[in-house]
């Protein structure tokens, strides 16, 4: 999954028993975003027992972002043992930098988040470190100097999801003339999932790509732009539903058939995608798991505990052509 690069995700069991300073003051948010919590820092009422954890989302850019953060907030609770601290960074690493040190100054007991983009991070993860406090990393990676940075990771298989769509596209599109529409560039989930499409379809097989930010507003207009300079486009691989469902409003505001005249294949199956893929307007959907809430909340409580944890967590998924599913099958998603 990280062959690339070298210095990516590399990780360690060994600061889950750094002994944290319980509780100090607990100063405001300090502007990294969009705060909640689900108890008074350093509060009363039983709270000294309390995992004090800061979590720094990256954003609500996307159905998968919601269901990621829904299934977080219930799960990082006090009936887990969790006093979560919840900062939306809306997308920008500048936010996340803000938040991270505000965790610092409030002396978690742990760190998690979920980074924007891969690099940057270097200062900021050294001043925790520094700090003593553990990281635990959420969905997307890192590429850093800082050695040890985290001491685990759970999150998708970015790079086979892409290789999964990539095959796909191979047996049922041979000589698809294919536009990449391409998550936030930089994001750890945009250069796996290229990576990983690309080894199995060629290079030669893109006649275009451009970034839709992982937005359904910036997926239409990267795709309405795409139809005028990549005429020949006729697949679409969106590396999220929500571009995709943006190319589906392209695509039928340019009086063609999504699906039919361009065929869509995109990774996340939230409902919305599931049911594009369901009327016929997505052709294949990559599953990419958000539901991972309970198993976070547990590697929290061990890292915290000093109990030995794995480097890397992969959620399960799955992957759905349009003869898998039916309308129950969507009605009853989840998410
Ligand atoms: O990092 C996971 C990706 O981020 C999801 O595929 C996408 O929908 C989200 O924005």
């Amino acid at each position: 999954m990280f062959g690339r690069k070298s210095t990516r995700m590399r990780a360690s069991v060994a600061l889950g028993g750094v002994a944290l300073l319980a509780l100090a003051g607990c100063g405001g948010g300090g502007g990294g975003g969009e705060e909640t919590g689900t108890a008074a820092a350093g509060g009363e009422g039983g709270g000294d027992e309390l995992v004090r954890v800061g979590f720094s989302q990256l954003g609500a850019e996307s159905g998968w972002r919601t269901a990621n953060t829904e299934s977080i907030q219930a799960s990082l609770t006090e009936e887990n043992g969790i006093d979560l601290t919840f900062v939306d960074a809306q997308q920008r690493q500048e936010n996340q930098i803000r938040a991270l040190r505000d965790f610092v100054s409030q002396d978690m007991d742990i760190i998690a988040f979920s980074p924007v983009i891969e690099t940057g991070w270097d200062q900021v993860l050294q001043e925790i470190k520094d700090a003593g406090i553990p990281v635990v990393l959420v969905d997307r990676t890192v590429d850093t100097t800082v050695e040890d940075p985290f001491v685990t990771w759970i999150g998708s298989d970015f790079r086979a999801e892409g290789v999964t769509a990539g095959e796909w596209v191979a047996e049922n599109f041979p000589d698809a003339n294919i536009f990449e529409l391409q998550g936030t560039l930089g994001s750890g989930a945009q250069v796996d999932r290229q990576e990983g499409f690309r080894e199995v379809v060629g290079d030669d097989a893109i006649v275009g790509e451009a970034s839709g930010n992982f937005t359904r507003a910036e997926g239409r207009t990267a795709m309405e732009a795409a139809l005028q300079a990549y005429p020949d486009t006729d697949l679409v691989f969106a590396h999220n539903d929500d571009m995709g469902l943006g190319a589906i409003e392209a695509i039928e505001a340019a009086g063609m058939v999504p699906g039919e005249d361009i065929a869509i294949v995109t990774v996340d199956a939230v409902k919305d995608g599931m049911q594009a893929l369901l009327d016929g307007k997505f052709n294949y959907v990559v599953e990419c798991n958000p539901v991972f809430g309970d198993q976070l909340a547990e590697l929290i409580q061990q890292v915290h505990a000093g109990e030995e944890v794995p480097e890397q967590t992969f959620v399960e998924e799955t992957a759905f052509e349009q003869a898998d599913i039916d309308q129950a099958f969507v009605d009853e998603r989840p998410y």
